[in-house]
């Protein structure tokens, strides 16, 4: 199985960065996730739509040849950072490649309930007519508080219990890509 980790933090020490190299890492067994940033992704613009810079037809491509996708979002004012919001316009116009595929939503931050709000947007998104994913949601929630205290030096995840969760959310999340594919 192969998955696209879209991470909605473009900083070099980024939490959600670093929940997404883990999961890629402690999962391989489970699914191949290629970890997608969007620093190099241009402002949307409808003029330029139908031939979109090589950085975001290369953007959508990957997304196209993946089996689902996993959303990494930091929550920025009570909801998505404007580049994950972005990168999703780009997403649901022209080949709309999302339409589809499923999803399973992440989020880390150094609160407790930080991404929740970002996360309760992220679905509705998911739920537009230019992006229409299945979603994995529910018990399947993945919010990592206090999230700067959980990773070492080499980026590892030292939460035993967040781990473990992890292990049945993305075991879960094979089962419904399997089934929404
Ligand atoms: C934040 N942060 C934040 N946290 C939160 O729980 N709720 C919020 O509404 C906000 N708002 C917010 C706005 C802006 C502009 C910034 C820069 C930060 C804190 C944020 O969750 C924290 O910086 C995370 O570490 C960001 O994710 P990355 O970059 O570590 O992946």
């Amino acid at each position: 199985m192969k998955v696209v980790g879209i991470v909605g933090s473009v900083r070099k020490d980024s939490l959600n960065k670093a929940l997404a190299n883990f999961v890629a890492k402690q999962f391989e067994h489970k699914f191949e996730m290629e970890v997608l940033t969007l620093e190099n992704i241009p402002l949307y613009n409808q003029d330029i739509e139908n031939d979109a810079p090589q950085e975001v037809k290369s953007f959508k491509e990957k997304v196209a040849a993946a089996d689902a996708v996993i959303w990494f979002t930091p929550e920025y004012n009570g909801t998505m950072p404007g580049v994950l919001v972005n990168a999703i316009d780009w997403l649901s116009r022209v080949n709309r490649v999302m339409v589809g595929k499923p999803s399973l939503v992440m989020g880390a931050s150094m609160g407790a309930l930080g991404t929740v709000k970002a996360q309760a947007h992220l679905y509705d998104v998911l739920r537009s007519p230019g992006i229409d994913s299945p979603f994995l949601a529910g018990a399947n929630q993945v919010v990592v508080g206090a999230a700067h205290t959980k990773f070492d030096e080499q980026g590892n995840l030292t939460d035993d219990n967040t781990v473990n969760f992890l292990d049945m959310v993305t075991t879960n999340f094979v089962e419904f890509v399997e089934k929404n594919n």
